[in-house]
């Protein structure tokens, strides 16, 4: 799959000794140094038809889009196979896998020796937020998948720019990715080649490499994503005082026209793209996007946080995206746009749950098999993602690629409760803000494994995501908190889904959100007065805007009150949660548990 297209280049001596280096283990039939233009784009991707792994999707109804189907066993982010190998144990901590380097490094080369046979090596330069921005960050990925390459290109700045900043002497992240399929000559390739029996997800986070094998999907593959912008970029955040976070990034702006930049960390199935391009129902605000999944955060010289989204595109997730959850990723996807595991229409567009009331009459499903809406089976799989270039989003806000990033008034967490969490509480202070992202939790949904309900400890929603122990990334956060000068943001907790003990929903969500980031804008003005509870600060009668608002006011009354045998019963499942970090969990912490139960007494 080799093109004829030109070439990137780099002056970079380092950079050329290893991608030779790598050559020399991964025996790849061609090299291709990705430039990232459109040209390339464009016979990348007729390479990707031409092998069938794409299928162009009609030009009047979705241009320059691409329908691919993966391998059923190549669907989502394999937690079980991803690896954090530090040097010590210890430094993995109790929520990671963790293998001795040493001897995966030994494994995994057993594994990469060989494995680009019959293919073609893409050396894919990409920098992580907008070029040459002191926030951003160069990674470079070698990888044999021509998917991934295009991918790249859309979810990030990928190219000969990330080489030119990269100069002749600058550090990148190094990440190898393979699929781990070599082809024997005259071997016919599968449409989604990967490792049906092997995957490894590997970080290295003293050297900051990345080593990802066996899977050609998502996370596991687009390795700028979740390996590099998480996982290893949380190690560099804390060895140089910053953060490195699982938060979208939104810009809000009052009717009197002051903006405000907000960063909010959901766990997963949370609605966190849902809510960085919300549609505010109140007359006069305004919501635009600057990120949806990732947000790296550098303090200013005057000691503010100044965030950048490290992405270019959206990867998300398809199923219960509609013009009525969510319009504006609606219109991001029309274009330019990949399309995995939907449905794909008979008139060559995609479809999947939840795009719209009437299903096609007749589809191929993500299986690649026939399907109609009474085939008993959804037609796309539950993690079915649309890759999109944020530029395409209506709501895109102007800085979203502002180089010295946005500076952050508050930081939201929350999470899945159906019970217990109120619909916005806002923290004393710092600490007690790091207390209740340490305590983060979500109740697992139907549509995950396991039993429905059960309340899962996501730590900043970062538990699959944090490159090092766990405990240790909670005293970074209470050292950046305790950084001399610092202007910090405020801390506010929320929950948009509380039910009745008969499972109505208590809060509708969506649109109706943008009242609570008012309250928290006032919040941050000083204009609006907030009640002092033993969990925190919570709206003061008649200061959260409920006009216009179809909840009953007993409705409202129990979204913001303290539900106070609710929280007794969740100091111990706290503690439990604590226990795990042993010695290491910061005093500060177990002390910010102690006076919660006390203010509880
Ligand atoms: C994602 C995730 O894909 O959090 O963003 O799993
Ligand atoms: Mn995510």
């Amino acid at each position: 799959m080799a093109t004829n297209a030109a070439q990137a280049s780099t002056s970079n001596q380092k950079l050329q000794d290893w991608v030779e280096r790598w050559v020399g283990i991964l025996q790849p039939d061609a090299i291709h140094w990705c430039n990232g233009t459109d040209e390339e784009y464009a016979a990348l991707c007729a390479g990707l038809v031409e092998a069938g792994t794409f299928t162009q999707l009609d030009p009047a109804k979705k241009p320059n889009s691409f329908w691919a189907s993966s391998d059923p066993g190549d669907v989502a982010r394999v937690e079980d196979r991803t690896y954090i190998c530090s040097e010590n144990e210890a430094d993995a901590g109790p929520t990671n896998n963790w293998r001795a380097p040493a001897e995966m490094r030994e494994e995994l080369l057993a594994r990469y020796r060989g494995t680009m046979r019959g293919r073609t090596l893409y050396v894919v330069p990409f920098s992580m937020g907008p070029l040459g921005s002191p926030i951003a960050h160069i990674g470079v990925q070698l990888t044999d998948s021509a998917y991934v390459a295009v991918s790249m290109k859309i979810m990030t700045r990928m190219g000969q720019g990330a080489l030119d900043v990269l100069g002749a002497t600058g550090e990148w992240v190094p990440c190898i990715h393979s699929v781990g399929a070599p082809l024997a000559d005259g071997q016919t390739d599968s449409t989604w080649p990967c490792n049906s029996e092997e995957k490894y997800i590997v970080h290295f986070p003293e050297t900051r490499e990345i080593w990802s094998y066996g899977s050609g999907y998502g996370g596991n593959a687009l390795l700028g994503k979740k390996c590099f912008a998480l996982r290893i970029a949380s190690v560099m955040a804390r060895d140089n005082g910053w953060l490195a976070e699982h938060m979208l990034i939104l810009k809000v702006t009052s009717p009197a026209g002051v903006a405000k930049f907000v960063a909010a960390a959901f766990p997963s199935a949370c609605g966190k793209t849902n809510f960085a391009m919300l549609v505010p129902t109140i007359p006069g605000w305004k919501v635009e996007t600057i990120g949806d999944d990732i947000a790296w955060m550098k303090f200013g010289d005057d000691g503010q946080l100044y965030a950048i989204n490290p992405e270019a595109g959206f990867f998300g997730v398809a199923p219960g995206t509609g013009a009525d959850t969510n319009a504006n990723a609606i219109a991001t996807l029309q274009s330019n746009s990949i399309f995995t595991n939907t449905a794909l229409t008979a008139d060559g567009d995609v479809w999947w749950e939840g795009l719209s009331k009437t299903p096609p009459t007749q589809a191929t499903d993500w299986r690649g098999e026939s399907w109609t809406p009474d085939s008993g089976r959804p037609s796309s799989h539950p993690n079915a993602r649309f890759t999109a270039p944020a530029s395409q989003c209506p709501a895109i806000a102007p800085e979203w690629q502002s180089p010295a990033g946005v500076p952050i008034s508050a930081m939201l967490f929350g999470g899945r409760r159906a019970s217990v969490i109120p619909l916005v509480n806002e923290a004393f202070d710092w600490n007690h803000g790091v207390f209740l992202g340490s305590v983060m939790a979500s109740e697992t949904t139907a549509a995950a494994a396991g039993a429905s309900g059960v309340l899962r400890r996501d730590p900043f929603a970062m538990l699959p995501f944090c490159g090092y122990n766990m405990a240790d990334y909670f005293a970074h956060w209470l050292e950046i908190g305790a950084k001399s000068g610092a202007k910090l943001p405020k801390i506010f907790y929320v929950n948009w889904f509380r039910k009745t003990d008969d499972g109505r929903w208590l809060w509708p969500g969506y649109g109706e959100n943008s009242r609570v980031l008012k309250w928290v804008c006032e919040r941050v003005d000083g204009t609006v007065a907030a009640v002092e509870t033993p969990i925190g600060l919570l709206p003061a009668p008649g200061t959260l805007d409920v006009t216009g608002l179809d909840v009953s006011a007993s409705d409202m009354a129990e979204l913001l009150s303290v539900d106070v045998a609710g929280w007794r019963a969740e100091v111990p499942l706290i503690e439990q949660h604590y226990a795990q970090f042993g010695s290491e969990l910061p005093e500060a912490l177990a002390s910010q548990l102690q006076q919660l139960a006390a203010r509880l007494a």
